[in-house]
Formats: C-alpha cells, structure tokens, sequence
C-alpha cells in the first residue's frame, strides 16, 4: 500500500513536497526556458496613483488575452486582477498534471449530490478543480488542443448570436495560435499567434510505444481510422493531439500571452486580490469593482469597462453578488436585484467515464515505484521525455455513437497509459478523489502497464444550475451539474462503454494480452450501469452560466457583444457566455472569445463617434 493511500494523502502535494523542492532546484539549475517570467504584482499602492480606462477580472484563458490586447492601445491603462498568483514550477511538466489540484493553485469546488454520478467519489459528490493563478484553469489543464466542430460555432450564429459563426471565428483561431509546422501545415491553422502549439512526444519506452500502437491498430480493425490534423476535421476516427505544449513544457495562457508584454507600461496588474463586488450605479452603469487583498477591500473605479473573465463558476457568483441575476433567487438572500437575468442557469459540462482499464502484461521485471518516477524525472529534465505527456497519452478518439462515419461524433475518449500497482496510477485516482476501496481495487488490477480510457459526452442534453449559498463571496457556490438528468445521455454513455468492449475483443487487444476490466465498485456487480453512477467525473470543461443570446432570448445575459443585458459598462468574456458547448476541450474556445471580444472593444471605442454604453 502506497504512501498515498491515506486520507491525508488526498492533500498529495504535501506528501509530493520533497519530490518537487528537489526538481525545482534542479530546473532552476538547469539551462533551459522555464520557469516562465510573469508580470510582476503592482500591489495596492499603485491603485491610488493610476486611473484605470479598462479592469479585466481573472487572469485565466480569456482574461490573460485580453488584458494584452487592450494594452496594444498604448494610452488604455488596463489593471489585470487575479486571485491567485504565478503558476507553480511543476504546472510546468505535463506528467505532473493532476498534482496542482489540491494546492493553492486550485479551487477545489463539489457538486451536489446526486443517484445518477460520482457516487464513487469521496462524499460522493463530483470534485471540480478550476485553476487559480495566473493562467487560470490552463495552468492546471490536461494541456489538450481542441476546437471542437465548426457546426458548434454555426449553431451559436442560428441562436441569433452574429459574428460568432466559424467563418468569422475562424481568423482569432489562426490569429492566437503559434502551430508547429513541421506538425501541421494547413491554412486552417496559424503560425505566427502568441500560443505555441505541438505534438506531444511519442513515447520512447518499447510498452508504451507498443501500447500506444495497439490502440491505433485495434481502431483501425473496427474501421476508425487515423485522421490527420483531427483539430481542424471534426469526424469519427483517432487522431494525434496537440498540445499546449512546447518541448515538454506546458505552455498556459499567461506564460504565452503576458510573460511576453509583461514590461509594457500601460498593463497593472494586481495578484492575490479577489473581486467581491462589481459596483455598478443607479444608472445600472458599472463603474468599478470592489476587491479583497492584503486583508482589506478596496473600491477601484473605471472610466470605460468592467471585463468579467473569472471562468463559468465564479462570473455568475461575481454577477449574482453584485445585483445581476435571477430577481427570485436574489431575493432569499436580500440581495436588490438591479438586473433580472438568468445568471447561473444554462451549466453544461462534457461527464466523464472513468470506470473502466485495460490491464497489460509487458513481461518486463519491475522496480520500485519512486524509483521509476524518478526515473521518469530524471529523463525530464535532461531529454524532456516521459513527463512532457499526460501518461502516455497522444491520441484522441472521436465515436459517433449512431453509427455514421464520418459522422458527428458525440463521444470523445484519450487513452491514459500509466504504470499497474504505481504511484501513479493511485495518484491519478487520488487527484479525481476516487474513495481510497475504490483505489484499492484499481491497485489490484493485474498488468505492469493500463490503459485508462477517459470517455466523455460530446453534446449532453442534462443542464445543470450554479446556486448563491451565501452572500459571503469567498463560499462556494451550489453547483447542480445535473449529469444524466437527461436519459438519452446515459444510452450515449453505455454506448461507449459497447465500443470499449469492442476493442477488447479486436483481434489485437487478445493477440497482444490487452484485457478490459471493469472497476470492482461493491454492490455493482459489474453491472455497467451502476459502475456509470460511480465512477463518474467532470471531463473539466464547465460553461454557459451567463448565456449569450439576443435579448428576445429570456435564458441570455450577455448580448453578442458580450455585454450584459441591461447594464452599461459591463462585460462577461470567458467560458461562461457559450450558449451551447462545443464538442471539444475549451481551453483554445476561451482564448478564442478573449481574442474577439477585445477586437469589438477596439473597434467600439476607437470608432470616431462612438455609441453610448
Ligand atoms: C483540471 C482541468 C483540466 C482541463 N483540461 C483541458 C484540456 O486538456 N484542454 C482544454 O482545452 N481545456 C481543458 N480544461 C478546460 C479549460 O482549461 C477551461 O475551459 C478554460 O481554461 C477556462 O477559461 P476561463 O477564462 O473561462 O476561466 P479560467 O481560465 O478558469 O480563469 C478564471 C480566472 O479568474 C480568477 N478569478 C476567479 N474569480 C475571481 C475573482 N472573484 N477575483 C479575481 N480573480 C478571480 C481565477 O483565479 C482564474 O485565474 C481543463 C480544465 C481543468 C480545470
Ligand atoms: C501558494 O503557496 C506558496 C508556497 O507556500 C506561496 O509561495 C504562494 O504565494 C501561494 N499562492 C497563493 C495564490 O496563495
Ligand atoms: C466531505 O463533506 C464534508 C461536509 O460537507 C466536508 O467537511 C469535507 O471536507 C468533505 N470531504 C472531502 C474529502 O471533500
Ligand atoms: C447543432 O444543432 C443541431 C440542431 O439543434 C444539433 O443536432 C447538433 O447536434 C448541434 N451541434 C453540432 C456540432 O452539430
Ligand atoms: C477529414 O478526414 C477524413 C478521414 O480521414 C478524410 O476522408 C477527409 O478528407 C478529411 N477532410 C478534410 C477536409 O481534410
Ligand atoms: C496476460 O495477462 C495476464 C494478466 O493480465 C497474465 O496473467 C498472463 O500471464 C498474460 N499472458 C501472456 C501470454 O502474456
Ligand atoms: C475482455 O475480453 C476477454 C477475453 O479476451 C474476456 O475474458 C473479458 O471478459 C472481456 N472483458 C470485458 C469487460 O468484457
């Protein structure tokens, strides 16, 4: 039984801790680009000195790019608040993914209750981690490159939401991103943007790099075959991922789009300061915020714009706290509504499967589990191997579960290669706040290697809620994911689980000794439907909690402009505004937003009239 396996050790970095002080020694010792320098912190006194034209709230995927967009205006003093602050050292290495949920870079947000998931975690309510620090969630996400489907984005332009069709997103894709050419080479893909996108590394240990073939061969005896550049062609089939990603090094929003501005004159900005309160006036005019910081609350006023970019479970809190929200539900807690919108309704997430393994015997002797990994680091740090991926990881499989190819495919699964009866392993499982029995089992599973996949729901149709607890803006809020409220989803879901069995019985998978178990969940019984309810876990893709639609539609709060219904000087920019979500990882979806709305704002107040708002 591992170190890890105690209850304190759900807090793992603490028990990662020697682990980590002597790799940060070694990076900062080592010739090589990280860590990454990020802006420095203006502290409360510059608050007083400086006017502020524009306050962009969250420095995450969407507040990062905008706050540099706005500063290329040079006369836009622009102040950047965060409540975290620079991102780890070890945010940096890809293969530490999991191990900053539980620190000080994380919220550490729950689900309700509910019979239909997570009921395998512990308290049995679904863990929700969300990034804090500079960077927001891209400084703890799982680094994966994905746009989703075109007919997303076409969909958002039909709800009545202009300029947001894939055509006219399409440049701020290219636009943001720095794609490895010697990877992809397409005009649909940019080369020159601030974000730097590549290949995970092929893996160079013989099971993995066989591990990682099988998968590909047995796909391709199903009849899913290898697409080439799956990021921009949206079709059943397995694809190589990119990723945010750069020689191993994570490569989040901050390190990419302020490290390298972070001397320009104009950008503040402001770390470890919490945004309690937007202040917004009799004439529903927003003209400053209030914030938490040094153990005071400060007012800061604004001349032009308050910018909400604090991801889709804080920007409703934030709304709903200041007056902006729905009147019933503000009312419980006497909060006056200035602004009766449906604020916190409309919360899609992609739900996860995570409750089944294929177990591989390599038949090679084992060491020890600390040893390996830190062999694993040791390679790191000196070829940038192993750990420069997600466990192995470096495809993606997109499942049209009603059987058309190409399709539209509804289920995405990654294959997770990690290490049996490892550190690792039970780490992985620790940092999804698996219950410890449960992590037992998975411990037992015979096999020196497993392959983990990760199934998630592409489009659900069960839309959960966020909820005020309290009037105390540090509580977190009531999240109702609402996971398989909806039927049809869970018949997606089981759907996925007849392909994984499919793949087991491939003639590959049995010639190369790759089994699938089913996690032994007590009182189950295998039943599939009931491991479902268990092991069930956010794929991390939370949105749509301040809908944008036009204001025909009652279920909006922002229009296409990204400005709030009803209230002047106020924008929401960031997860939270999708109306529907996209069929892939968000992270590029945010930065993509961030890269538009700051174009709108350029073009608003830098036209000679400009409109009042
Ligand atoms: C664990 C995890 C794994 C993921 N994996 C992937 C992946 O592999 N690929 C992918 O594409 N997407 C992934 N995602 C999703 C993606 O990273 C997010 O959708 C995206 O980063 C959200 O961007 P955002 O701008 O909406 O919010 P965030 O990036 O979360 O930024 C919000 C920022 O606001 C700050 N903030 C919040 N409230 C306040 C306040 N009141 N005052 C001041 N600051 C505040 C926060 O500290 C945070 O820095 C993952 C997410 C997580 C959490
Ligand atoms: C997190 O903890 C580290 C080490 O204790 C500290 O240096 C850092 O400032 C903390 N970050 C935040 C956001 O509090
Ligand atoms: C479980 O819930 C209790 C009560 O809400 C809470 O105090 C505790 O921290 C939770 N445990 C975990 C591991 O989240
Ligand atoms: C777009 O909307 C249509 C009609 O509502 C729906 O069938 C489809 O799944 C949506 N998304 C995509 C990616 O096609
Ligand atoms: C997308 O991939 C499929 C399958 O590999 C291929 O047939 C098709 O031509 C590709 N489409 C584009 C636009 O590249
Ligand atoms: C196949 O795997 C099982 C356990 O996963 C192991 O016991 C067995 O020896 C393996 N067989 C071969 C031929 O490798
Ligand atoms: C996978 O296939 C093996 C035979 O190769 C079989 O014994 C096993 O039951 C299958 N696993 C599942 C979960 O279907």
């Amino acid at each position: 039984m591992s170190l890890f396996h105690t209850p304190c050790a759900i807090r793992s970095t603490g028990a990662f801790r020697l682990l980590f002080t002597q790799l940060i020694s070694t990076l900062l010792n080592a010739p090589c680009d990280i860590p990454a320098s990020y802006p420095a912190d203006v502290g409360l006194d510059v608050l007083h000195k400086n006017k502020f034209d524009f306050i962009v709230i969250g420095a995450g995927s969407s507040g990062s790019v905008i706050a540099n967009r706005l500063t290329e205006i040079n006369n836009w003093n622009v102040l950047l608040i965060e409540s975290g602050s620079d991102p780890p050292i070890e945010s940096d290495i890809p293969g530490f993914f999991p191990f900053t949920f539980h620190s000080n870079t994380s919220y550490e947000y729950f689900s309700e209750k509910s019979d239909n998931s997570c009921k395998g975690l512990l308290n049995e309510t679904c863990f929700i981690p969300r990034g804090k620090a500079l960077g927001g969630s891209s400084s703890i996400n799982a680094l994966i490159y994905a746009r989703g489907s075109p007919e997303d984005y076409n969909n958002w332009s039909r709800l009545g939401n202009v300029g947001w069709d894939y055509e006219n997103i399409l440049p701020y894709f290219k636009k943001l991103e720095m794609v490895n050419k010697n990877d992809v080479n397409h005009d649909t893909h940019g080369y020159f943007g601030y974000q730097y996108v590549e290949y995970f590394f092929d893996a160079i240990e013989k099971p993995i790099k066989l591990l990682q073939q099988s998968l590909y061969d047995a796909m391709s005896e199903i009849g899913l075959h290898l697409v080439k550049d799956i990021t921009t062609n949206f079709t059943t089939g397995i694809g190589k991922i990119l990723g945010t990603v750069k020689h191993g090094v994570r490569q989040n929003v901050a390190g990419s789009y302020l490290s390298p501005i972070k001397d320009r004159n104009n950008l503040y900005v402001l770390k470890h300061a919490f945004v309690t309160k937007i202040l917004i006036d009799s004439h529903k005019r927003a003209y400053g915020v209030k914030v938490f910081r040094d153990n005071t609350y400060t007012k800061i006023l604004v001349d032009k714009e308050v910018i909400i970019s604090a991801g889709a479970i804080n920007s409703p809190q934030l709304l709903m706290l200041s007056g902006v929200g729905p009147k019933e539900h503000l009312n419980e807690f006497g909060i006056e509504t200035i602004e009766n919108l449906r604020v916190g309704y409309n919360l899609q997430d992609h739900v996860a499967f995570v409750g089944a393994a294929f177990s591989y015997e390599s038949g090679q002797t084992d060491s020890s589990d600390t040893l390996k990994i830190m062999d694993d680091l040791y390679m790191y740090l000196t070829r940038r191997l192993q750990l420069g991926s997600l466990g192995g990881m470096n495809s993606v499989l997109y499942l049209d579960t009603t059987g058309i190819s190409p399709g539209n495919p509804d289920i995405q699964s990654y294959f997770l290669i990690l290490r049996g009866k490892s550190l690792e392993l039970s780490t992985f499982y620790n940092s999804l706040r698996v219950k410890p029995e449960i992590i037992d089992t998975v411990l037992k599973i015979e096999g020196e290697y497993i392959i983990f996949p990760v199934m998630a729901l592409l489009r659900p149709k069960s839309i959960g809620r966020i909820y005020l607890h309290s009037t105390n803006p540090f509580d977190q809020v009531r999240i109702e994911l609402g996971y398989f409220k909806n039927e049809q989803d869970r018949k997606v879901m089981t759907k996925g689980i007849e392909f994984l069995e499919k793949l087991n019985a491939t003639r590959t998978f049995c010639e190369r000794n790759i089994t699938l178990t089913k996690i032994n969940i007590g009182g189950c019984s295998g039943n599939w439907d009931c491991i479902i309810r268990h092991m069930t876990s956010t794929a991390f893709h939370q949105v749509g909690t301040c809908k944008m639609g036009p204001s025909s539609d009652p279920e909006s709060v922002v229009d296409s402009k990204l400005k709030v219904h009803g209230v002047r000087g106020l924008r929401v920019a960031d997860a939270s505004i999708m109306p529907n979500i996209i069929s892939g990882n968000t992270n590029i979806a945010c930065m993509m937003i961030g890269e538009k709305v700051a174009d709108m704002i350029k073009e608003e107040w830098l036209k000679p009239t400009k409109d009042e708002f």
